[in-house]
């Protein structure tokens, strides 16, 4: 293992370069006008990955390019089998005035590299990929085969992969799923993330007059969209941050005693929190803590909403239609198609008869979660440790990542989440950024990761001991042979 860790360390600054390269491509899943962009960045990483020693191959969806990478050219039945999961699409870099450098050149300051996609997830699925390299380039026995999984619409709700995953179900057959695309409270706690938040997209458009109108000569006798959506939207949640939809709780499984006290621990105080958004003050769902609020329990947000003249200056007009575009986080068990029907059928209640409504559902993920002390978790936990010299912790995360539920329905497999990504990263806002100290101790927990996942896929442990091994008797063999 010595000299992979090597090979990692002393090429990590060419390392960087190559992730400048990669976060140059504009690979926006929600802009139609980066098509091309996508299949670009989706060859770039084919490339890169058969440039490395794997054998890479682009599949072409009816939306954006998936790519495999295999260690392997024929699976050998003794060797267990892992996927690594990544997204090279990244969301929408706008606002553009406030990025410090255009998001789609790479600027390096200190220990950051600041690039829209640097963090999610490029820089975070590269780690793997440098990892599995030093392996190859230093002649040392990868202990496994793996499988890159590396697709390009995560961002707009993984609408194309769920279909390949059922093509391509024999060949991407696996032990568990390996995912960093998840963060972590700081270097000096890397994280295990058990749980993730569901989501349910829907876009509300509000429809009024047949077109703009003159808001002094019509103001007062006809509705004003803007100001209808705006009601309805602003009743759907109460003083206290509940949701008013009837029903929008009843599947929610509250927190335990247990997990409450785990997730008490976060290392990150409230004011660390709010130093951190920018906000006066924090606001959340009354009798719960920002971090249960932030993980733990399910949400209505307007992610946009537009109506009226966007433009300088004033225009006095009464707008034809208002939209807002809105998710939801779900936590166990709701179900997105359950809550959006429960969200619509409250909409179309209280919309009032003065303008048109018109409700389009969009993508959907249920909500994960799996067991953080399983042997492949808790192996996964040691390669956190070892690679970050600190005592890794257990994280719930309010992100979402549709696809791990389809690995599990379709694959039966669970998803090991170590994500890499800082609070402070900016993911999905302006100025993101990747930590390259994350960087460097990703890439070594990455190569320390299949040992220690290979030696508990098969009921061993790679950091201690390994059991001696029973010879069998060869009279008698005994029907079940326990392992230790
Ligand atoms: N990497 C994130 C998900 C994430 C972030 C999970 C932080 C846990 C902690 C991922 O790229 C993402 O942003 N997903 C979208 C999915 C959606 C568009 C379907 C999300 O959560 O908004
Ligand atoms: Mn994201």
């Amino acid at each position: 293992m010595q000299p992979v860790l090597e090979f990692l360390k002393s090429n990590e600054q060419w390392f960087i370069q190559e992730l400048c390269e990669y976060v140059r491509f504009p690979s926006v899943s929600a802009q139609p006008q980066h098509k091309d962009d996508l299949s670009a960045a989706a060859n770039w990483i084919c490339v890169h990955a058969q440039g490395i020693g794997l054998t890479a191959e682009v599949f072409e969806t009816p939306g954006n390019p998936i790519v495999l990478a295999k260690t392997f050219a024929e699976r050998q039945k003794d060797r267990p089998h892992f996927l690594v999961y990544g997204h090279y699409d990244v969301q929408p870099p706008e606002p553009l005035d406030l990025w410090i450098s255009p998001p789609f050149e790479p600027r390096i300051e200190g220990r950051s590299l600041f690039a829209r996609g640097a963090s999610d997830n490029k820089g975070q699925h590269f780690a793997h990929l440098k990892a599995v390299e030093a392996y190859l380039k230093t002649g040392t026995d990868l202990p496994c085969d793996l499988t890159f999984l590396i697709e390009g619409e995560e961002e707009v709700g993984c609408t194309n992969l769920q279909p390949f995953l059922e093509q391509h179900r024999e060949e991407l057959l696996c032990d568990a799923v390996v995912i960093s695309d998840t963060g972590m409270p700081s270097l000096k706690h890397p994280a295990l993330t058990y749980a993730l938040r569901g989501i349910a997209a829907i876009e509300i458009a509000v429809h009024g007059p047949s077109r703009d109108l003159h808001s002094g000569i019509y103001g007062g006798s006809i509705e004003n969209p803007a100001m209808a959506l705006s009601q309805m939207l602003a009743s759907l949640r109460d003083k206290n941050g509940r949701i008013t939809v009837p029903g929008f709780y009843k599947d929610v499984v509250p927190l335990s005693a247990y997990e409450k006290k785990q997730l008490a621990r976060m290392p990150y105080t409230e004011a660390d929190y709010k130093k951190l958004t920018g906000v006066p003050k924090l606001f959340g769902e009354r009798g719960f803590t920002w971090n249960e609020q932030r993980s733990s329990r399910p949400t209505f947000e307007i992610n946009g909403l537009t109506s009226g003249y966007q433009g300088e200056g004033s225009k006095t007009i009464i707008p034809a239609w208002a939209r807002a575009k809105i998710t939801m986080r779900l936590v166990p068990n709701q179900k997105p198609d359950m809550i959006t029907a429960l969200v619509e059928k409250h909409l179309r209640k209280i919309c009032p008869p003065t303008v048109r409504l018109e409700i389009s559902a969009g993508h959907g993920g249920e909500p994960y979660v799996v067991s953080p002390t399983s042997p492949l978790a808790k192996a996964a936990m040691r390669s956190l440790k070892a690679a970050f010299a600190c005592e890794p912790i257990l994280l719930r995360e309010g992100g979402s990542i549709p696809i791990v539920n389809d690995f599990k329905r379709i694959l039966g497999v669970d998803s090991i989440l170590v994500g890499l990504a800082l609070p402070d990263d900016n993911a999905h806002s302006p100025n993101e950024k990747f930590d390259l100290d994350a960087f460097s101790h990703g890439m070594a927990m990455a190569a320390l990761l299949w040992p220690e996942l290979t030696a508990a896929s098969r009921g061993e442990s790679a950091s201690r001991p390994k059991p001696a091994r029973k010879k069998q008797p060869k009279k008698k063999p005994r029907k079940k042979s326990k392992k230790r």
